[in-house]
């Protein structure tokens, strides 16, 4: 049976399919389908193989602990992958304060417990998140009650648990106080401050706000540094903590190690996943020692969390992203990535917006660009163009219009530029 077939029988519709193609295989920047059809990678399977595709060095990490140990579970004994990844995750992460880690298998659960830590440390009932964000739809907690997009992943779930208050994320591009930034003097913020504070939750039930400092199922939205320095003097201010979600923008992506970098605050804690294994299930919960430190033993873990292969996965992609100075490769390419959209900006009337940071650069479609119309069918056709050439892309967005690209860091520059060849062929042939 054809496997596009043998899916559609046997695995639950409830599992979107973005391309309709069976791939078999993967080298760096390429793959391969089941039919020798190659394609040019702008996905990362999201945003997870920023070290390509069968990296040989990770294949060889990986052999070399299968053959020692892939599970023993951390709870029941201690074995030093988990301990050495913990270690180095505590040295590279953010800010001067000291770190401590726990090790999960996927993002939603990072998140789970980044807020289950919040909670229980500071005693405090609530959590804030973001609209337009997402947050994983692993677990029926607090990643999905987290997540500011209703559909699809809400769907059909609600009510989901109480205690997550949703506020308006810094999209200055569709400001949902119709300002202008910085003209606004970030009347978004200053709504948290002054109404909602007020009105939903007063600051000392809240223990954390959680947000990614790029959004990325969002469509790649990045909030101004200003608001998230001033964001973190206020949370500062009423003892709440940060939870900085790098599940999507961490590990080089963005142009440096991680997204928060860019914006000059340190996080209370950090929930990240995806590149950290370069797709060997892994996540970690990063947070500073005074607040790890306080956590309940026994109330963290799971049989999973930290395999040791994994572990052993992730410690070489730390080491391979600091010797070959992976983040600033990123800046690179997010730098070619850029101008070239913004070249098509110049000409294509559909793209209503270019943002991003570093190597995670989109663009918004629409209709018309003063009304904004989102131009989710053309984005789609786009998308489905782009396959045809061999190029796989990935959409995104509250209206499923924005483009974004997602490549590995490690893609050879010719076939990057022949996917935004590709890319801008698409464009071209949708608008005519
Ligand atoms: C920012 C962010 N947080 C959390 C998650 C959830 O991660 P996972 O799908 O591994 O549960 C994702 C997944 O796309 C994400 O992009």
């Amino acid at each position: 049976m054809d496997p596009l077939e043998a899916r559609s029988k046997y695995v639950m519709k409830g599992v979107a399919l973005y391309h309709p193609v069976t791939i078999e295989r993967g080298a760096n920047a390429k793959l391969y389908d089941v039919n020798g059809k190659e394609y040019i990678d702008f996905t990362s399977g999201i945003g997870v193989a920023n070290l390509g595709h069968a990296n040989p060095e990770l294949i060889k990490a990986a052999e070399e602990q299968l053959k020692k140990l892939w599970h023993m579970c951390f709870m029941v004994v201690n074995y030093k992958p988990y301990v050495e990844l913990a270690e180095r995750l505590a040295k590279i992460a953010p800010g001067s304060s000291e770190k401590m880690v726990l090790l999960q298998n996927s993002g939603s659960e990072a998140i789970e417990n980044a807020i289950k830590v919040a909670k229980q440390v500071t005693g405090r009932p609530y959590v804030v998140a973001y609209e337009n964000s997402f947050h994983g739809r692993g677990t029926y907690g607090y990643a999905l009650a987290s997540t500011g997009k209703y559909k699809p992943y809400k769907t059909g779930f609600d009510p989901l648990i109480p205690g997550v208050e949703l506020i308006p994320y810094p999209y200055c591009y569709r400001c949902p106080f119709k300002q202008e930034y910085p003209s606004c003097g970030l009347a978004c913020l200053d709504y948290v401050k002054n109404w909602f504070s007020h009105t939903r939750v007063p600051p000392e039930r809240v223990a954390a706000f959680i947000i990614e400092m790029v959004q990325g199922e969002g469509g790649f939205v990045v909030a101004p540094r200003d608001y998230v320095k001033e964001l973190k003097s206020f949370l500062e201010a009423n003892s709440i903590l940060l939870i900085d979600d790098e599940v999507q923008a961490g590990w080089g992506r963005t142009g440096k190690m991680w997204a928060v970098e860019h914006f000059g605050i340190e996080p209370d804690i950090i929930a990240t996943a995806k590149a950290i294994a370069n797709g060997l299930p892994l996540s970690a919960v990063i947070g500073k020692r005074e607040i790890m430190e306080n956590t309940s033993p026994g109330s963290f873990g799971g049989t999973y969390g930290g395999n040791p292969v994994a572990c052993s996965v992730a410690i070489k992609v730390v080491e391979i992203m600091q010797r070959d100075r992976i983040p600033e490769r990123a800046a690179k390419l997010g730098d070619i990535m850029r101008k070239r959209l913004e070249e098509m900006f110049e000409k294509y009337e559909l793209i209503g917006d270019v943002r991003g940071l570093g190597a995670m650069q989109a663009i918004e479609l629409v209709r018309d660009r003063r009304s904004k119309e989102p131009a989710a069918d053309e984005t789609m056709r786009v998308i489905n163009k782009a396959r045809e050439k061999g190029l796989l892309l990935l959409r995104a967005g509250v209206y499923l219009n924005v483009i974004r690209l997602h490549p590995p860091l490690t893609i050879e520059e010719d076939n990057l530029m022949r996917g935004l060849d590709i890319l801008e062929e698409s464009i071209r042939e949708v608008v005519s």
